[in-house]
């Protein structure tokens, strides 16, 4: 499998971030570091209440995991949207807008990029002609990879992350130790691996938007790599004045829950701008689960009913809506969370 085969890569990075001045690391500010005070009100049951009303997972001979199906591969039985407060279709130019962020997500599994920080590839040249990639972010296992690109006629800094979330035996991750994390209590411990590669991506950002100033950081990424993409967009906030609702901006794809209802409610009070985009079934969005207090925080879910018909339905919630992916577990497999736009077959990095 793609994100496998890349893991195994080994060899050096061509291209690390450096920048002049590395002794200071800037510091959090601390009237962007507070809890917020408006907590939300969040049932962590939530998600078994719906597996119960929507059945037990064993038809299909499927095999579970804590309770989900993780094979379970009939498409989904929905051809309209009942609109609601809060519910509704995504138009044309929202899709395309996230499409266009997925490809890029994708192209983190190029060596040649996250490794080389080459901005050669048909699609790279394809998606952003101009793109010059800035800097590569990869940890210790190479289990992140990413990079960050700048674009003058788009007037945006990218930074774009992949991940993979297998364990060494090819299946999704299930052990989520308690991090702590500032301002609030803990995260689980995909913060950790944030954390080795936190000093190049701060300083980069730093530094880039120190000589573009006018641009706007966008920071994408894909099932892991969605992970470490929220933690820098908060990081970035936490530490850069610059940076506020206005110009930065996350995109996530296959996004691991990462915190309980504290840090939820903080990524809403920061009034980011979050996307997180979930194909179908992903496995991977609802891992960690619920019952173990995690919920996702953030504005806006596009829950992709049909990727071949890009038939997507935006629920907007301060945390978690019960009307887009949740409404389905436990039938969730892992496929889908290799089937959003640029992934789907093999990336293509020539
Ligand atoms: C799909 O849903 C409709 C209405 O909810 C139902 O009538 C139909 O039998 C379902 N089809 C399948 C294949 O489950
Ligand atoms: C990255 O951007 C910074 C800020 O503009 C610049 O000083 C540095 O030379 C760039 N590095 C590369 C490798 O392009
Ligand atoms: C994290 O959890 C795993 C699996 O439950 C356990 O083996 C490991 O020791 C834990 N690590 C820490 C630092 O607690
Ligand atoms: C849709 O997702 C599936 C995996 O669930 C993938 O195999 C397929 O290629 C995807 N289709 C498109 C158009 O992205």
């Amino acid at each position: 499998m793609l994100i496998k085969s890349v893991a195994l890569i080994t060899g050096l990075m061509a291209l690390s971030a450096k920048a002049a001045n590395r002794d200071n690391f800037p510091p959090l500010i601390p009237s962007r570091c507070e809890a917020s005070s408006d907590l939300v009100f969040y049932p962590y049951t939530l998600e078994n209440d719906i597996s119960r009303l929507n059945g037990v997972a064993t038809s299909n001979g499927d095999t579970t995991i804590d309770g989900f199906t993780i094979d379970y591969d009939i498409p989904i039985n929905k051809t309209t949207i009942t609109e609601a407060d809060g519910v509704y279709q995504a138009t044309p130019d929202q899709i395309s807008r996230v499409n266009m962020r997925s490809k890029l997500a994708a192209l983190a599994y190029c060596p040649s990029i996250s490794h080389k920080g080459r901005w050669d590839c048909s699609n790279c040249v394809e998606y952003v002609p101009d793109g010059v990639v800035n800097a590569t972010f990869v940890s210790q296992d190479q289990d992140i990879l990413g990079y960050a690109l700048v674009s003058d006629t788009m007037e945006t800094i990218f930074l774009v992350f992949g991940g993979t979330f297998e364990t060494a035996d090819g299946e999704p991750r299930i052990d989520f130790n308690a991090t702590s994390y500032t301002p609030v209590e803990y995260t689980n411990d995909l913060y950790e691996l944030y954390s080795q590669t936190q000093e190049d991506v701060i300083f980069t950002i730093q530094d880039l938007i120190e000589d573009y100033p006018d641009y706007n950081v966008d920071i994408i990424g894909h099932s892991l790599g969605g992970a470490q993409a929220e933690f820098a967009t908060l990081d970035a906030y936490q530490r850069l004045e610059q940076l506020t609702s206005s110009n930065l901006f996350l995109t996530t794809f296959g996004e691991p829950r990462v915190g309980d209802k504290e840090y939820a409610s903080y990524v809403a009070a920061t009034e980011i701008e979050k996307i997180r985009v979930v194909n179908g079934r992903d496995l991977v969005a609802h891992l960690a689960p619920m019952d173990l207090d995690f919920v996702h925080g953030g504005s806006l879910e596009y829950w992709v009913i049909d990727n071949e018909t890009d038939f997507v339905q935006i629920c907007e919630n301060k945390l978690e809506s019960n009307e887009c992916s949740n409404s389905i577990v436990p039938f969730l497999n892992y496929d889908d969370n290799m089937g959003y736009p640029g992934l789907s077959s093999d990336v293509v990095c020539a």
